[in-house]
């Protein structure tokens, strides 16, 4: 069974996913890169950057979860970069390199039509016009009954909570005060939608891990 799931999304103590004011000096928002302080560290994160080294341990065991058993990933466009508005070229191509850590098609939410992008080692950016239904859709064709990671920003994840298709949600809730920014919950009822957290873990840092899922009664996708 496919399933939709959010990996390792870092949240402020205050519920925000991303800091104010977006841009290509601050892909998180300003202050956003306080949020992860449990990722920066890892022996995972460190290895995707090409460094030895690194810290094991409960952080460092999630973060290397994210990938797993994942077949295809969704996001939204401002997480796919900082360029806003009808595309002026296609000069763009994320923030990951030349070789992005996803080795398989992503799908990215957009109001503005491109054609799709394949870098090296598997990773595929298609751009999605038809919103976050049709993406699912093709994420779920593109998986090969593996899972698909919804990578966020929190626009596209406040989207799937909403409609309550996000089968699993793991959040790594960080003890810094961002103040304002993409608030990730507010005015959503993840009770009422169907949400209970299963599990949570105290990080080998600071941030708590916690786990939610959607509670079984509701139909798993195809
Ligand atoms: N905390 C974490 O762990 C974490 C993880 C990932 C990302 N982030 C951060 O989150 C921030 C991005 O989040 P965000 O909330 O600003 O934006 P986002 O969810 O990444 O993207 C929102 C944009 O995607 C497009 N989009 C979304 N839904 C759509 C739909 N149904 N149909 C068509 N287009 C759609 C729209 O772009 P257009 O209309 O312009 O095409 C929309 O403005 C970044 O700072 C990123 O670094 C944080």
């Amino acid at each position: 069974m496919t399933r939709l799931v959010v990996r390792g999304f870092s949240v402020s103590l205050d519920g925000y996913g991303a800091g104010p004011s977006q841009d290509l000096e601050h892909p998180l928002g300003v202050g956003g890169p306080e949020m992860f302080d449990w990722f920066f560290h890892t022996r995972t994160w460190q290895r995707m950057h090409g460094d030895a080294g690194g810290e094991t341990g409960v952080d460092d065991d999630i973060a290397a979860q994210g990938f797993d058993g994942i077949g295809a990933s969704i996001m939204g466009r401002n997480m796919f970069g900082p360029v806003r508005g009808p595309w002026p070229d296609e000069s763009w191509k994320g923030w990951w390199g030349d070789e992005p850590p996803y080795h398989t098609p992503v799908f990215v939410l957009t109001h503005h039509p491109r054609a799709p992008l394949a870098m090296a080692g598997g990773t595929e950016f298609r751009f999605v016009t038809e919103g976050i239904h049709a993406a699912l859709q093709q994420a779920i064709e593109a998986a090969g009954g593996r899972d698909i990671r919804l990578g966020g920003g929190v626009a596209t994840i406040r989207q799937y909570l909403s409609a309550a298709l996000i089968d699993e949600l793991h959040l790594a809730i960080a003890p810094v005060l961002l103040g304002s920014g993409e608030h990730l919950l507010h005015g959503l009822d993840l009770r009422a939608l169907g949400y209970e957290c299963v599990k949570h873990v105290a990080g080998t840092r600071a941030a708590s891990h916690v786990i939610l899922r959607k509670r079984a009664s509701k139909e798993k996708h195809p």
